[in-house]
């Protein structure tokens, strides 16, 4: 019986996942917390508390109550379990994908580790991988959604504009400091750099001189480095929040939430018809195949204009879709697709942006000109 937060003495695994069920996953946690704390609860009562915590969305609570139960049940796979499920709730992605593979190896029967696996997979843009998980899996209404995710995702080829606009609406708030601080973020001093190489003429320390767009701006550190350049500067972003984090700098002329391949296209009355700069800082992530941006910045641009963008290194001759959902883009790919819209490549160096796991990420800078 469940009455108030306690939990019946008959079955008090049974009543906390009652609570769980009917929405009391609080309710669940607190007892349970109670059991385990005067010395009555087994791995099955830890395990019912992750589960609680996190139906009550305490991801981190979930996450250190996962990581006890494994420290003190090593060898159990159901415990191993929930640590990944915890992990992947946390959107630690590389390591919920590595507690999941161990599940396997201690015990190669469980199903449901091969289903968060592919879905772990697939929330960091393996969709291949994914996929091979899934095909190992009996059919079911849950590895059908999944298959259909994994499809999309290896046939499309950018990155879907409502995952992009969620993803850095809930991000705007701490970019500047988790990118410049957490991950060495450098993408706007890099295309700096490679414009003082590739356009010195056009850099005028005496004034702004330049017509300047920010693809992507996002909260507008591109724009603050090129701002002194700038006789205007203009701004464009899919992520709402982003665009108000730039427009507190003050250092725009215009900003818009668009698309950037859409306003590249038919810019409206906002945007110039052209333009003598496009940036693009860690934007073209974002997107797989870049013929339509590359077509649709060259026409953007005054004659002579350039296009400084920065992409992560991917296949040689191609793209493919990375760790983390971003678009790697490889040298031979870059400079067809140039030349196909009309560019010439003026510069494209080997160029880190950013660290993932202390390690540089590669990638090009890269300077076209129309
Ligand atoms: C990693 S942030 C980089 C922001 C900025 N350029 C910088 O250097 O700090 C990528 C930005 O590109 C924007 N973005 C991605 N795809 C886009 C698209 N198709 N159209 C417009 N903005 C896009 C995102 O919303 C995000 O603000």
């Amino acid at each position: 019986m469940v009455e108030d937060g306690q939990i019946g003495e008959d079955d008090p695994i049974g009543a906390a996942e009652a609570l769980i069920e009917t929405g009391r996953a609080n309710e669940a946690a607190q007892a349970l917390r109670a059991r385990i704390a005067a010395g009555r609860g087994g791995l099955l009562a830890r395990l019912t508390l992750v589960r609680a915590l996190a139906a009550a969305g305490l991801t981190g609570e979930a996450l250190a109550e996962a990581r006890e139960a494994v420290s003190l049940n090593p060898g159990a796979a159901v415990a191993v379990l929930a640590l990944g499920e915890a992990l992947l709730a946390a959107e630690l992605l590389p390591a919920a994908i590595a507690e999941l593979q161990r599940v396997l190896r201690l015990d190669r029967n469980m199903d449901i580790a091969r289903l968060h696996l592919a879905e772990a997979w697939l929330k960091a843009g393996e969709a291949g991988q994914a996929l091979n998980m899934l095909q190992t899996l009996e059919p079911s209404p849950d590895t059908e959604r999944l298959e259909q995710v994994a499809r999309a995702m290896l046939a499309a080829r950018r990155s879907d504009a409502g995952y992009v606009r969620h993803l850095f609406d809930q991000f705007a708030g701490a970019f500047d400091s988790h990118m410049v601080g957490h991950l060495g973020y450098a993408g706007p001093q890099i295309l700096l750099d490679l414009a003082g190489l590739v356009m010195p003429a056009l850099m005028d320390p005496a004034g702004a001189q330049l017509s300047v767009l920010d693809l992507g701006c996002g909260t507008g550190l591109a724009g603050v480095v090129f701002r002194p350049l700038a006789a205007r500067l203009d701004g464009i972003d899919l992520s709402p929040r982003m665009i108000e984090k730039a427009g507190e700098r003050q250092i725009y002329d215009h900003l818009a939430v668009a698309d950037l391949e859409t306003a590249l296209a038919d810019p409206g009355p906002a945007l110039l018809a052209a333009y003598d700069l496009i940036l693009a800082a860690d934007t073209f992530v974002y997107l797989g195949d870049l013929s339509g941006v590359l077509a649709g910045a060259a026409a953007r641009l005054a004659p002579g204009g350039f296009l400084l963008f920065t992409v992560e290194a991917g296949p040689d001759d191609g793209y493919d879709l990375g760790p983390k959902r971003r678009w790697r883009h490889g040298e031979a790919y870059l400079r067809s697709a140039a030349e196909a819209a009309g560019f010439s490549v003026v510069g494209l160096v080997a160029a880190a942006t950013r660290f993932d796991a202390g390690q540089p990420v590669p990638g090009f800078a890269v300077a076209l000109m129309r």
